[in-house]
């Protein structure tokens, strides 16, 4: 079914990518990593985008937050063409990222404290007593204790640095959350509980979430809906049955 169709009750799509390719120079072959990407994603949606590795899930996403830029296609974030023409400073106050690394992606010379105080600082001027506040509000929105915030990342686990990144970007308030393998580095029992915490998240905030993953049993344990990638190409898009979820 195409997503027009699906969602034919005039509703403003949260994303919307068209037509979407990319060659890195390096393919010299003259090969295209994504080939002819498109989709859609509703306010509050939670989509699923599984493929092996290598077949480009990671360029999607690098191209969504700005970090290169697609070859060809267009990208709509609320009704706004984002490609080529707005930052990644713009793009990051609509669109925020969880990583596979958790470790690495906190500032290991920072405390959690810290770390969560930067990305606050990053966007708006907030004072001080207010900023510390929020930090320790998110902290507990993702069961961590207001303790933590005193900590450096090595002295947490894996599951607990990931827990600070979702923290830290949901103090952004994104109308997207975009999670890249964010638990494929995480132990099993670990893996279930981000999982866990991202689907309360997304539903408490009704934010849209795009989860991607080369595990299809994850993916359809969290999302409504899955796209399938393969050789750059979406080659199947799956609704998944409620009885499922
Ligand atoms: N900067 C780059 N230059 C050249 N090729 C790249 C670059 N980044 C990724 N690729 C290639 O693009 C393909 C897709 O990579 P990626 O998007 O990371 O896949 P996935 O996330 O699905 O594992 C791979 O063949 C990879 O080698
Ligand atoms: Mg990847």
């Amino acid at each position: 079914m195409r997503d027009r169709e699906r969602y034919g009750n005039g509703m403003e799509a949260l994303l919307r990518v068209e037509h979407l390719k990319k060659q890195f120079h390096r393919n010299s072959d003259g090969t295209y990593v994504l080939k002819d990407i498109s989709f859609e994603m509703m306010p509050g949606e939670c989509l699923g985008l599984i493929g092996n590795s290598g077949s480009g899930k990671s360029t999607i996403v690098k191209i969504l937050t700005g970090i290169t830029t697609a070859t060809k296609g267009c990208i709509y974030l609320e009704g706004k063409q984002i490609s080529g023409k707005r930052t990644q400073k713009e793009i990051g106050k609509k669109v925020q990222m969880i990583f596979q690394n958790p470790k690495s992606s906190l500032n290991p010379k920072m405390t959690i404290g810290q770390n969560l105080d930067d990305a606050l600082l990053y966007y708006r001027k907030i004072p001080k007593t207010e900023r510390k506040r929020q930090c320790e509000e998110i902290l507990e929105r993702v069961h961590l204790p207001v303790s933590y915030l005193a900590k450096y990342p090595s002295q947490i686990s894996g599951g607990e640095c990931q827990r600070v990144c979702i923290a830290r970007a949901l103090l952004r308030h994104p109308a997207l959350l975009i999670c890249d393998e964010a638990t494929s580095a995480l132990d099993v029992s670990v893996q279930k509980e981000i999982v866990d915490l991202l689907k309360e998240i997304q539903q408490e905030e009704h934010m849209a979430m795009l989860f991607i993953s080369h595990d299809l049993a994850l993916v359809a344990n969290v999302c409504d809906r899955i796209l399938m990638l393969s050789d750059g190409e979406i080659k199947k898009i799956e609704c998944v049955p409620d009885e499922a979820q």
